[in-house]
C-alpha cells in the first residue's frame, strides 16, 4: 500500500526535525565543552548520535515503502545560555517537540489506516517517554545541586559514564 501524500510529508519533516535535534544537541555538546563539562558534553554528543539514527529509521521507512525522501534545510541551533539547567531544559523543550510531531503522525497514519505505520510510531511513542523521562531526571538532579561544585563534578562524571546504546 502506498503511503498518502499526507502521511508521506509528515514522515519526511520528521526525518528533518530529527535531523535538527541532532544538530541542537551537538550544539549543546559544544557550550558544555566551553564550559569545562566534558562529562555533560559527552552525553550530549551521544544523544546527537541517537538522533542522527532517529532520522534514518524515517529515512529508511520511506525508502521501504517506496517513497521518496526529502531533506528540508536545518535552522540555525541556540547557542547561547545562561547556565547548565538551561541546556538541559532546552533538551527537555525539543523532546517535547519532537512527542508533539510523533502523536501527529500517529494521528494521520490512523487517518489513513496506515497499519504499517504503526510498529515503526509505537517504537517512537515508547522512545519519547524515556527522553523525556531521563531529561527530566538530570533537570531534577540539578535543581536539587543548585550551587554545590562538588555534586555538579559528581553529575558530570556520571553523565560521562553513559555507553552506546544506553540511556
Ligand atoms: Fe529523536
Ligand atoms: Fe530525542
Amino acid at each position: 500500500m502506498a503511503l498518502t501524500q499526507e502521511l508521506e510529508g509528515a514522515l519526511n519533516a520528521q526525518v528533518t526535525l530529527e535531523l535538527e535535534s541532532a544538530h541542537q544537541y551537538l550544539a549543546l555538546s559544544a557550550w558544555l565543552e566551553c564550559e569545562g563539562l566534558p562529562g555533560m558534553a559527552h552525553w550530549m554528543r551521544m544523544q546527537s548520535g541517537e538522533e542522527n539514527e532517529h532520522a534514518m529509521k524515517f529515512f529508511e521507512f520511506l525508502v521501504d515503502r517506496n517513497a521518496t525522501v526529502k531533506l528540508g534545510p536545518l535552522p540555525q541551533p541556540v547557542l547561547e545560555f545562561n547556565s547548565v539547567i538551561d541546556v538541559f531544559r532546552a533538551s527537555l523543550a525539543a523532546e517535547q517537540r519532537v512527542t508533539e510531531a510523533i502523536n501527529t503522525i500517529y494521528a494521520i497514519a490512523t487517518d489513513a489506516r496506515d497499519f504499517a505505520s504503526y510498529p515503526l510510531l509505537d517504537w517512537f511513542v515508547n522512545e519519547q517517554v524515556e527522553e523525556e523521562a531521563t531529561v527530566q531526571q538530570i533537570i531534577d538532579d540539578l535543581e536539587r545541586i543548585e550551587g554545590n561544585g562538588y555534586a555538579l563534578l559528581m553529575l558530570d562524571r556520571e553523565l560521562g559514564a553513559r555507553q552506546e546504546g544506553a540511556e
